[in-house]
């Protein structure tokens, strides 16, 4: 039910301990007028602290403004708390510059080098429509009529300068980001986000999450570059695999979620053991292919969550992992750790990646005077 500082350093929503449900919308700008977007960027900045805070998104409420107005909030989350909502906003690469490389807002010359577009990664099968955006928004609170309510909201004031591009829905978290939490299960049944970075490891924040001021983006300073990858699971194929299988391909133990070869679910994998001359952990294992001494010691911190949107025409669940992962540079985060998994991982029999995307996350939003991206403009 607590409301979750919006201002701060670092932008909540991040390193906030995960929260167990996401509304997730990448937007696009509509319009060519730079003021136009700073408003959008101040307005959403106010309405994103009164919601954060368990408040309407405007002064006057669901039901209590002008009577021949459309209302300042659309209502449905009267009545509910907070509920650890957190707003964390992102400007993609199409921001600074269009496809032919035009300057749309006058911000082209801060478009950070490693803001480029995700190269493309073996057995992509990227769906366009829902991949890429201007803005992106993730809304992750633990009712799921809260988060869909805060993007819904920023939606209508956006209305005429922004347009939803696409939205995903999450509904349980799939990693933790904090020591305290316990390690949920992703839909393939397996402890997710024990190895993952989370809020207790002091000085690895600084090396691997947080831009630096020598980063090469002084805007950025502070903030942190968001990779986001739809992976659609192919679950009833997975459930007809044997658990012998299931735990070879991530190298960790179904229930305990512990290294093969190891007994606790926080013991450091031994990827040299063998049995009998093979490998207890497998060549190709996920938790070998995804390590850090696998890839230039590239770590990342991730914030995923399952979704099930509903069957497909062949009856099939339409169910995955949103892939939601922080780092300071995705060339020594995502980018080396996706090339080792898309070529080589054996899970990618059973997952397709059907949506991708790149945001560069500011700063946190310091008091009432500062505002989303401000540095940016
Ligand atoms: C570890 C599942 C995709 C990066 C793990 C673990 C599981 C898992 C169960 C072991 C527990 C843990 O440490 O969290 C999945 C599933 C995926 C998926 C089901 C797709 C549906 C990805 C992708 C990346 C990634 C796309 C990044 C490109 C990692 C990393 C680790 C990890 C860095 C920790 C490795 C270590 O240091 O031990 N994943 N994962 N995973 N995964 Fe994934």
């Amino acid at each position: 039910a607590e409301a979750i500082a919006f201002y701060g350093a670092h932008q909540a929503g991040i390193l906030t301990p995960a929260q167990d449900r996401l509304h997730f919308a990448a937007f696009e700008v509509i319009t060519a007028d730079r003021d136009e977007l700073i408003a959008l960027l101040q307005a959403w900045t106010v309405a994103a602290a009164r919601m954060c805070g368990g408040d309407y998104a405007g002064p006057g409420g669901a039901a209590g403004g002008d009577y021949y107005a459309p209302p300042d909030d659309t209502g449905e989350a009267q009545g509910l708390p907070a509920s650890g909502l957190t707003l964390t906003i992102g400007f993609g690469p199409t921001l600074f510059t269009d496809a032919d490389g035009v300057d749309r807002f006058g911000i082209a010359d801060r478009l950070p080098e490693a803001l480029r577009e995700l190269p493309p990664f073996a057995l992509d099968a990227l769906d366009p429509a829902v991949s890429g955006g201007d803005l992106c928004v993730q809304a992750c609170a633990n009712d799921p009529q809260v988060a869909v309510h805060a993007i819904r909201n920023l939606a209508r004031i956006g209305f005429g300068t922004v347009s939803q591009r696409w939205s995903q829905l999450g509904f349980g978290r799939t990693s933790s980001t904090s020591t305290a939490q316990s390690t949920p299960r992703n839909l393939m049944g397996f402890k997710d986000g024990t190895a993952n970075l989370k809020a207790e490891d002091g000085d690895l924040l600084e090396k691997h999450l947080w831009v630096g001021a020598d980063d090469g983006a002084d805007w950025l300073t502070g903030g942190s570059y968001l990779v986001t990858r739809r992976i659609r699971m192919r679950v009833e194929t997975w459930d007809r695999t044997t658990l012998a299988e299931q735990e070879e391909i991530f190298g960790r133990d179904k229930s305990e979620g512990a290294p093969l070869g190891a007994t606790g679910e926080f013991d450091e994998p031994d990827f040299e053991a063998e049995a009998d001359g093979v490998p207890v952990i497998a060549a190709k294992a996920h938790i070998r292919l995804a390590h850090p001494t696998m890839n230039g010691d590239a770590r990342m911190l991730r914030r995923g969550y399952s979704f099930v949107d509903g069957s497909d025409n062949l009856g099939r669940l339409d169910a995955g992992l949103f892939f939601i992962a922080y780092q300071r540079d995705p060339e020594a985060g995502f980018i080396p750790v996706q090339r080792s998994l898309s070529e080589n991982d054996v899970l990618n029999e059973y997952i397709e990646h059907t949506s991708s995307a790149i945001f560069a996350c500011p700063p946190g939003v310091r008091d009432e005077d500062d505002w989303w991206g401000r540095a940016l403009f």
